[in-house]
């Protein structure tokens, strides 16, 4: 049987994405068969001390990224949330983990980028992030204003979330109380904060679904309604009006 989401007009809807959204599009996720993370040890490219120890190596790695990331498009699965977005106005959010752009091109403008955006750079010293489509294959950049290290603007291993992010989240989170519909589509759950929505969603409430090819049983345990499925596939249908 085909699931269907079922909203009332009070109901808030709070989506955290992972790699697997993006998956259909041909952008690889990072843990798994293929996985990111399988080829290489993810402190050398996704740490400060990796950065620390060789610059050239971390801008390779998002310089690739960067490049694949920009001859993919959106999938059916980004649209669908796009599209749920459009129907629930403020009373829609989006987390994502993805740094690739594509909730954007799909549409999405109630998001978070949570572990930033691979389309911006920032200077380690003025902090300021900037759009940035460049890759960075021989030399590291340095800032045109006060000459410091550029880096990607990524959120690595080791590193805070921006607070503003996680108070936005808390907020939509305990302002829906039991009205609250979460949604987590395509993560394994392994990372923290964003793993442990769910249960701040389960402390309010609310009810709480996990859409996901192959969900990780202990991420999955943690949830009302576990749909198995590419989200491609899934979304249109489980958001159909
Ligand atoms: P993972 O690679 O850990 O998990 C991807 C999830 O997507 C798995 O559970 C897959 O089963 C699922 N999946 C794969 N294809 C799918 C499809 N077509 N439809 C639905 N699900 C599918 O990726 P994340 O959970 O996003 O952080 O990883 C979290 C964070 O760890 C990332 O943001 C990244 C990484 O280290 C940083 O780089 C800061």
């Amino acid at each position: 049987m085909t699931a269907r989401l079922t909203l009332t007009p009070t109901s808030k809807v709070l989506i955290l994405t992972g790699a697997g959204v993006s998956a259909e599009s041909g952008v690889p996720t990072f843990r798994g068969t293929n996985g990111l993370w399988e080829e290489r040890r993810v402190e050398e490219v996704a740490s400060p001390q990796g950065f620390d120890a060789d610059a050239k190596l971390v801008w390779r790695f998002y310089s690739l990224r960067r490049d694949g990331a920009s001859k993919v498009n959106p999938n059916p699965g980004h649209e669908a949330i796009a599209t749920l977005e459009a129907r629930l106005g403020d009373r829609f959010l989006l987390a994502t983990q993805n740094v690739d752009g594509l909730h954007t091109r799909a549409g999405s403008k109630r998001m978070i980028c949570i572990h930033g955006e691979l389309f911006k750079t920032r200077c380690e010293r003025c902090n300021e992030p900037f759009v940035d489509t460049k890759t960075y294959f021989d030399a590291v950049p340095r800032c045109e204003t006060c000459d410091g290290r550029l880096r990607p603007h990524i959120v690595w291993f080791g590193e805070m979330l921006n607070p503003t992010h996680l108070t936005q989240i808390d907020g939509f989170i305990e302002s829906a109380g039991p009205e609250l519909v979460f949604l987590a589509i395509g993560t394994s759950g392994q990372v923290y904060p964003a793993a442990g929505f769910v249960d701040a969603a389960r402390r309010v409430g609310g009810q709480c679904w996990l859409v996901d090819v192959d969900p990780t049983p202990e991420y999955a345990r943690r949830f009302d309604h576990v749909v198995r499925g590419k989200s491609g596939e899934v979304l249109p249908a489980l958001f159909a009006p």
